[in-house]
Parts: structure tokens; C-alpha cells; sequence
């Protein structure tokens, strides 16, 4: 019998897919969407309505950098009315002056503020865009004057995997109450820039000693999480808390999807919002459906112990390394291939370019296409 469907608690709203920073490891689709496929502010208002209606009780803003919509203000007091928990997931660079004191006053509970890089050059390098480690500092500090608990987001990969101390020391220098310093997941822009992001397994076991004994220390003072690589596991994380259980995600173009890669999935079509209701979606939709709970498992996962902590995994890098997007998670060490992501690293670093010559696929419109888009 399966289990009894729960409401969401969670939903990751991407208003654009707009962004002034090119990372070469975003999470958002290859295919990214123009402004013109943009929900326009009362859908999205009806849609924040709906999700409150069915239980959700935070919502994450993102994007692109949600900042680029000119109603962030407005969504955020919808959303805020509704007694609903608001996170504001910015780039943090072009921000005009009194915005964030207007997202303060609208009611936003929090911002988190990725750093590409601690050191001004390889946040500049890796956004591919000068002069936005200055912008972060500054929207650091207007975040904290007005009031605003700060997270500050360190996504790291081998060309910067060397700074975690420094992001330590920025973070409490910024007055930062969270620090999530999160190897890059390989979906998405990452896994198209593989070969230039993979770090070496012994820098990944030095940085997590180092987090390790700084957890230690700052406890009380800072809160430091540390993610490590599917890569180099044995187990592979719950992704997304498993799919479609207590979660999901919105496009800017108002598709609703139980995670980040989900579209990667070639066998499910997802529904947008205003074809049906977000209640509808959430309890009927088939590709919801397709991998809920546990019985769509296969063995090993079917009979393991541990299938309902990590619910098999991640459908999407099981679909994208099994070509399987109902097998095991290759991450987990009782998958058959599991031995493939090894073979995948050491590949990766065996063809990375040295430091300052690798070739990234920079995130912008048409770029996974155009090889010529290398930088
Ligand atoms: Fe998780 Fe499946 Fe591996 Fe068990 S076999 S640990 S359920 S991925
Ligand atoms: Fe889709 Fe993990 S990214 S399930």
C-alpha cells in the first residue's frame, strides 16, 4: 500500500532565468528561457497563493538573479501576507540603491549571497565579470543594516577549492549567521564543464578536515555546512529531500518540476502552472507520480535499509551516467556501475587544462551549443 500523499513544505521559485554572472556550474537548464517566457506578476502571486493554500511554508527565490524582477517587492509582501517564510537567493551584484531596505520592509525573512570566489579575482573569473566581488561586499552590508539575516553561499570546484578558509574568514567578517560551502552538483551547466570543475579527491578530504575543525571552533558563532561531491561518496544524498515528497520547483515560464534537472528526463512531460492548479499537479501529475516513495524502485534500492534516507538518490544523474532515470544512483556503492563515477573523475582530471587555460562553457543564452562560446 503506498504511503499517504503529503502536502510540500518547500518550493523554489526561478522568477528568470536572467542573470548578470555567468557561472559555468548554474543549475539551470542548458536551454535557457528569454525574459518574454517570464509569468508575469499576478501569476505568480496566484501561484504563491496556491502554494500557501496546499501547505507550503517556505519559499526560496532564485533565478537567474531574481533581483532583475522590477516586482521582487510586490511578490515578496504576496508571499509575506500569506505568513509565508521568504529566502531571497541573489548573485547580490547590481542591486540599485534602497532595494533592499524595500525587500526588508516587504516582509523578506532572509538573503543568502553566493561568492564565486573569497578572493576578488576568482569571483570576477569565475561570473566572468569584473568587479562583482566589490558588489557582493556592498550588498553584504546593506543586508545586514537592514536588518537581514545573511547566508553566504560558496559553491566550490576545483578553482577555488583551495579558498575555504578565506570563505570562513569572509563570512565572519560579513557577519554572516550560515556559511554553506557546497561542492558543485554535476547537473546542468556543471556537468557540461565537467572536466574543468572535477577537484581532486584529496583536496575534497583536506577542505572537509578543515570545515570539520572550524565547525568545531565557530559553533554558536557561525553555522558552516559542508556538501560534499556525489563523485567521491559511498551514498548518494536524499536529492531534493526525494522526489516530489516535501518539495518542488518552479521555471520562470511557470513549469512545475520536482527538481533542478528533472527536464533532463526525456520519458516525463511537466506540467505548467494555469493548465492546472499547483494542488492538482502536486497530487496527479504523472511524472510527480513517477518516482515517489518507494515503489518505482528497482533492486538494489527495492529491499535496501536506507531507501527511505536517501530515496534511491538522484533520478537525474542516474538518468544522466545509468541512462536510467529509474535505476540506482551510481553514487551509491551498491550500484552496479557505481565504480563509473571513479573512472568519470579520473577522466576528468586526466583532461582538465592546467590553471588559467581551461575552457569553461560559460552560462549564457545558446552557450552549451556554440563551442565557439568557450572562454
Ligand atoms: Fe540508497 Fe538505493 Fe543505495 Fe540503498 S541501494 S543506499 S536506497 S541508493
Ligand atoms: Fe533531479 Fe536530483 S537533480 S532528482
Amino acid at each position: 500500500m503506498s504511503a499517504p500523499l503529503l502536502p510540500p513544505i518547500g518550493m523554489l521559485a526561478e522568477l528568470t532565468h536572467r542573470c548578470p554572472l555567468q557561472c559555468p556550474y548554474c543549475s539551470n537548464p542548458l536551454e535557457l528561457l528569454k525574459a518574454n517566457r517570464e509569468l508575469d506578476t499576478l501569476t505568480w502571486l496566484d501561484l504563491f497563493s496556491q502554494a500557501a493554500d496546499l501547505g507550503v511554508l517556505q519559499v526560496h527565490l532564485s533565478g537567474g538573479e531574481p533581483t532583475l524582477r522590477r516586482d521582487l517587492e510586490q511578490l515578496i509582501a504576496g508571499l509575506s501576507a500569506r505568513g509565508v517564510y521568504t529566502n531571497l537567493i541573489t548573485a547580490g551584484v547590481n542591486i540599485a540603491e534602497g532595494r533592499i531596505e524595500a525587500f526588508a520592509e516587504a516582509g523578506l525573512d532572509h538573503l543568502q549571497l553566493s561568492f564565486q570566489g573569497a578572493r576578488q579575482e576568482t569571483t570576477d573569473r569565475i561570473g566572468n565579470r569584473k568587479g562583482s566581488h566589490q558588489r557582493k561586499l556592498e550588498t553584504a552590508r546593506r543586508a545586514r543594516a537592514a536588518g537581514l539575516p545573511l547566508t553566504i553561499n560558496a559553491p566550490i570546484h576545483r578553482h577555488n577549492i583551495e579558498e575555504v578558509p578565506e570563505f570562513i574568514d569572509l563570512a565572519l567578517s560579513l557577519g554572516a549567521e550560515r556559511l554553506e560551502i557546497a561542492n558543485v552538483q554535476y547537473a546542468g551547466w556543471a556537468l557540461a564543464n565537467r572536466n574543468a570543475l572535477m577537484p581532486e579527491r584529496a583536496a575534497v578530504d583536506r577542505q572537509a578536515d578543515i570545515v570539520a575543525a572550524a565547525q568545531e571552533q565557530l559553533a554558536g558563532i557561525i553555522n558552516i555546512d559542508f556538501v560534499t561531491p556525489d563523485y567521491f561518496a559511498t551514498y548518494p544524498k536524499p536529492c531534493m529531500g526525494g522526489w516530489a515528497r516535501d518539495a518542488f520547483m518552479v521555471a520562470p515560464d511557470g513549469t512545475v518540476l520536482p527538481c533542478h534537472a528533472a527536464q533532463t528526463i526525456p520519458s516525463l512531460r511537466f506540467e505548467r502552472f494555469g493548465e492546472r492548479t499547483l494542488a492538482e499537479i502536486w497530487s496527479d501529475s504523472p511524472a510527480f507520480n513517477a518516482f515517489r516513495g518507494t515503489e518505482w524502485m528497482q533492486e538494489p534500492c527495492r529491499s535496501c535499509e536506507r531507501r527511505e534516507v536517501d530515496w534511491g538518490g538522484c533520478r537525474c544523474q542516474a538518468m544522466a551516467i545509468a541512462g536510467n532515470a529509474a535505476a540506482t544512483d551510481p553514487a551509491c556503492i551498491k550500484s552496479p556501475i557505481h565504480k563509473h563515477m571513479a573512472i568519470l573523475t579520473d577522466a576528468a582530471l586526466a583532461e582538465a587544462a592546467p590553471e588559467g587555460a581551461e575552457s569553461f562553457i560559460f552560462r549564457r543564452i545558446g552557450a552549451a551549443t556554440r563551442p565557439d562560446n568557450r572562454a
